[in-house]
């Protein structure tokens, strides 16, 4: 490409930046600890959704040593609801090899930043040049959505070659006077004017040499590959209430979004299941067999949850036993755990008596 076309992009796009940027409080000055918390956030949910978490993320833990010095269930409880629970527990991780480890000093450099856990291409890419004026490029779901309009590329963005592709053209874009303000301008420009669904084409600073709206594929752009199917997987959680007001949680072990959040004891399954198959469940004997119980079902109709490669439907089912003593929790402190979001709504309605 030539060096005016690339000047033409990067300079427009960081004019039209420059004037219709959202006022954010990551964007008053150029701290790391900053940039990272809200990149992180913002690879997971919209601004508007991440807002709330970074206020409260940034109001208990102002600086990286307050966060280094935080406990794994209060940083995944304040993280609740944004799901990808491993971003979370990565942060901490970093937030404490920063503050023993490189005795506090944030790395300052594209290179070092990738070798700290939890952070990508992605995040490396957006801090180094956000805070330390790298020209590394960004490319996330806006770039790509931006890139593969205004150049009518139709290369499937998860694919190999796309990716390639994608990220070799933004790093030929990149502005090396203004690295940050262009990577946060192409990413602001995706977000608020390039849309997924109806871009706003008018008034939109890209749109004399657009060819995506030149020849009117705005809506066939960008191109993404057929995924794997999505599975279905049956929850039921065996909400256990005792006569004393005490209930059973566990901590997720494994591997998988949710590790380390707490739960209600689970009984996972490709098929639904209804009260016989789960009171002949294995867990559910095991759990149960020396206990008069009480058993119905708290929901009816499953509750969806989708995630990107499952959806999930989860049954809560109520379980009356008379005392509990062992290994088990008071009740009212039901809401003190990180849980996955499925339960934080069930907890908000459900009422013991
Ligand atoms: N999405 C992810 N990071 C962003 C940023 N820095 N500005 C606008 N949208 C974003």
């Amino acid at each position: 490409m030539s060096f005016k076309l690339i000047m033409e992009f990067s300079n427009k796009l960081i004019i039209w930046y420059l004037k219709n940027k959202r006022i954010l409080p990551w964007r008053e000055d150029q701290n790391p600890y900053y940039i990272w918390l809200s990149e992180i956030m913002l690879q997971q949910t919209r601004v508007d959704q991440s807002l709330p978490y970074f206020l409260k993320y940034i109001d208990t833990f102002p600086a990286i040593q307050d966060l280094a010095d935080a406990d794994e269930n209060e940083v995944l409880k304040l993280w609740q609801g944004l799901g990808y629970y491993s971003r979370a527990r990565n942060l901490l991780f970093t937030a404490k090899y920063i503050s023993t480890g490189l005795n506090g000093q944030f790395p300052n450099s594209y290179k070092e930043l990738l070798k700290l856990k939890g952070i990508g291409d992605y995040t490396a890419a957006a801090i180094s040049s956000i805070c330390f004026n790298e020209p590394k490029a960004v490319v996330d779901g806006n770039v790509y959505r931006v890139l593969s309009r205004y150049f009518d590329i139709d290369i499937p963005i998860n694919s190999s070659k796309g990716i390639a592709a994608f990220k070799e053209l933004a790093q030929e874009l990149i502005s090396i006077d203004k690295p940050g303000d262009y990577n946060q301008a192409i990413m602001e420009l995706g977000a608020t004017v390039c849309k997924p669904q109806n871009p706003n084409c008018e008034d939109c600073v890209l749109n004399d040499a657009c060819l995506a709206l030149k020849n009117n594929k705005q809506k066939l752009l960008p191109v993404k590959k057929n995924k794997a199917k999505i599975k279905t997987i049956h929850l039921n959680y065996l909400v256990v209430v005792s006569e004393n007001k005490k209930t059973i949680v566990e901590k997720r072990k494994g591997k998988g979004i949710w590790q380390h959040l707490y739960q209600f004891p689970l009984i996972e399954s490709h098929q639904e299941m209804n009260q016989e198959e789960i009171i002949s469940n294995p867990l559910f004997v095991s759990m149960f067999n020396e206990f008069e119980i009480n058993i119905r079902l708290h929901n009816d109709v499953p509750i969806q949850h989708k995630l990107t490669h499952r959806h999930l439907l989860a049954k809560f089912w109520i379980i009356k036993v008379p005392k509990l003593e062992q290994f088990t929790t008071e009740w009212k402190k039901m809401n003190e755990f990180p849980v996955p979001i499925l339960i934080a709504n069930f907890l908000k309605q459900f009422k013991i008596d």
